[in-house]
């Protein structure tokens, strides 16, 4: 019998001392921004709203800031071979470098976390245009992966100081994201508890769901997950760690494909998952199929939904149902060449759970991309 747990955070008596207004932005690194922005524009359907690069003054990188909804996405590149930036691509491929986190006060923000335990990456830094000024800090997380907080009090540019903006995208085929709903990370064997006590310690996240290998191994491969999320719940990071099971574990190729711990999913909201998701598979995004069967069954685990069954079947769309509501979801294939960073589309009707019970119909699925890979 499945024992996850819905922890939503009680009230605490301690005030929030890292108050988050939400996730401000997302940066990868990536072998060429350029080129990948062109698919985040086509296929996921953002806009180009920013880009600094020579052209702007900046000597080293080029960056590409995409929108859509509140996502936001910045894809940045080296113009150069010595740089941290080509050196987190030689390691782990395109990848998350920075989950941006919206603060009120970067300063504060830093002091808070950096003097309960977290390892600075960049003391408060304000940069300013005459649009206004932007202080960001930043500190580690799990592998190469870092948070910044951004402060923007009254900025009125585009995106941050010295970054030019592009007022119309011809390119962006708009598919109706929202915002991000959860963030992801893959940790090592046995690391789990270490970034959930970080989460908890330095961060002042609660627990909000944990599931154990009874929840979420099949026949070759496990995992253990548990959801941490702040305070007001804006932010949400599930923390994976890979499991013993009969073959490899997901986590297990993600890790050696990545070269250790990083972001493997990011979940973004829509209220429409059947128009998004046509419009996306449209637009070239693949995604994971579950066979004939899953469907057949789905009536009798779900019951009475508003969206017609054969509809989710013909996008491959999952359903989950808790005591508060359902949500249906759906996850592409790694966006990349290395089987590393995937997307959800996810829609909440009332559940603010994760989709347990589809973890064994998608970690089905994901397996028999890992056979097709030669990885299981
Ligand atoms: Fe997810």
């Amino acid at each position: 019998m499945a024992t996850s747990t819905l922890a939503h955070n009680a009230p605490t008596t301690t005030e929030d001392f890292l108050p988050l207004k939400g996730t401000d932005h997302v940066e990868f690194y990536v072998g060429n921004a350029r080129q990948s922005a062109y698919f985040y524009r086509a296929a996921f359907g953002m806009s180009l709203v920013a880009y600094a690069g020579p052209e702007t003054g900046q000597r080293d990188r080029a960056s590409y800031v995409l929108q859509q909804g509140k996502v936001r996405f910045v894809l940045t590149t080296a113009l150069r071979s010595d740089s941290e930036i080509s050196r987190h691509v030689e390691k782990h491929g395109d990848g998350v470098h920075a989950i941006a986190l919206w603060v009120d006060d970067a300063t504060q923000a830093w002091k808070e976390t950096t003097s309960r335990g977290a390892t600075s990456v960049q003391p408060p830094t304000e940069v300013s245009d005459t649009h206004g000024r932007v202080t960001t800090s930043s500190i580690a997380a799990y592998g190469d992966t870092i948070h910044t907080f951004v402060e923007r009090t009254d900025y009125k540019g585009a995106f941050f100081p010295n970054y030019k903006a592009i007022p119309h995208d011809p390119i962006a085929r708009p598919v109706g994201l929202l915002h991000i709903d959860h963030i992801v990370g893959n940790v090592g064997w046995n690391s789990m508890n270490q970034w959930v006590d970080f989460y908890r310690d330095v961060m002042g996240f609660g627990l909000y769901q944990h599931f154990d290998d009874n929840d979420i191994s099949t026949e070759y491969s496990a995992l253990m997950s548990k959801v941490m999320a702040n305070g007001n719940g804006y932010v949400k990071f599930p923390i994976n760690e890979p499991a013993e099971g009969r073959r490899k574990s997901q986590i297990e190729e993600y890790l050696d494909f990545y070269g250790g711990p990083g972001v493997q999913h990011m979940a973004l909201a829509t209220n429409d998952i059947l128009a998004t998701v046509a419009a996306m598979k449209h637009q070239g995004v693949d995604f994971l199929t579950v066979p004939h069967s899953y469907y057949t069954e789905l009536q009798d685990r779900i019951g009475k939904i508003d969206e017609p069954i054969h509809e989710l079947e013909k996008l491959g769309i999952l359903v989950d149902r808790d005591n508060e509501g359902y949500m249906l979801q759906i996850f592409t294939k790694p966006v990349e060449d290395r089987p590393t960073v995937f997307y959800e589309i996810i829609q909440r009707k009332g559940s603010r759970s994760f989709g347990k019970g589809n973890f064994k119909a998608l970690f089905e699925a994901i397996e028999r991309e890992q056979e097709l890979r030669g990885n299981l």
